[in-house]
């Protein structure tokens, strides 16, 4: 998949088409709402953070919030939409970088809080065992991983992206780069974006030291 083409191709992607969902998760606004998520003054971060609003969401609530995206124009998309949401001192705290996911450097003492969504599942199936490697390369003993777990039930067969995953996919990968499960329960319909709905899972993971 090029990615950058995909970002710039007929104009650049807008909002709303294709993957990008206009709004932040429902999912994490939820679990942020909840106050089951200790965010105030944390290191968080969104790998394939697109247009970024889930970095704004993370940076609203009080953490320092790092979208990463591999293509130059998702980063410029993200950051003309946060300069011109209005955000005040928020926006000091919604930061974004260019770079590839599998060699990004975490800040000193590791990420507190990553949150994946359409991240995974827009990986071709032969990089998942990286991914797992990287989320624990750069999360601190102790930190989460939140991971929107989607699409499930798609045929794995059918190619991608999104290319289809499990909740049982994620616990293979995980468990043994040393992530415990906290809890993987299915999405009610009232929190997934549209034509998403049955098809996820918010899955919570610690990295344990
Ligand atoms: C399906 S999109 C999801 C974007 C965003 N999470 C959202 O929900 O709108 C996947 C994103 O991951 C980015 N991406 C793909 N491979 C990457 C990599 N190796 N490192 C960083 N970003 C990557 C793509 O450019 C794309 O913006």
């Amino acid at each position: 998949m090029n990615w950058e083409n995909m970002w710039s191709a007929n104009g650049g992607l807008q909002q709303g088409q294709a993957f990008d969902a206009s709004q932040a998760s429902k999912v994490l606004t939820n679990l942020l709402d909840s106050g089951d998520l200790e965010i105030q003054g944390t290191k968080a971060f969104v790998p394939g953070c697109g247009r970024g609003y889930d970095v704004i969401e993370l940076a609203k609530r009080g953490a320092t919030a790092t979208g990463l995206d591999i293509s130059s124009t998702a980063v410029k998309a993200a950051e003309e939409y946060r300069d011109g949401a209005k955000l005040g001192e928020v926006a000091s705290r919604a930061l974004y970088r260019c770079e590839d996911f599998f060699t990004t450097e975490a800040p000193q003492g590791g990420y507190d809080i990553v949150y994946d969504y359409t991240f995974l599942c827009a990986l071709p199936p032969e990089l998942r065992e990286e991914w797992a490697k990287t989320m624990a390369r750069i999360i601190r003993p102790g930190g989460e991983l939140i991971t929107l777990i989607f699409p499930v039930g798609k045929d794995p067969k059918a190619g991608g992206p999104p290319f289809g995953v499990t909740p049982d996919i994620y616990r293979e990968l995980l468990t043994p780069q040393g992530f415990e499960e906290v809890s993987v329960e299915k999405v009610p319909e009232s929190l997934s974006h549209r034509d998403r709905e049955n098809k996820e899972f918010l899955g919570r993971w610690k990295r344990s030291s």
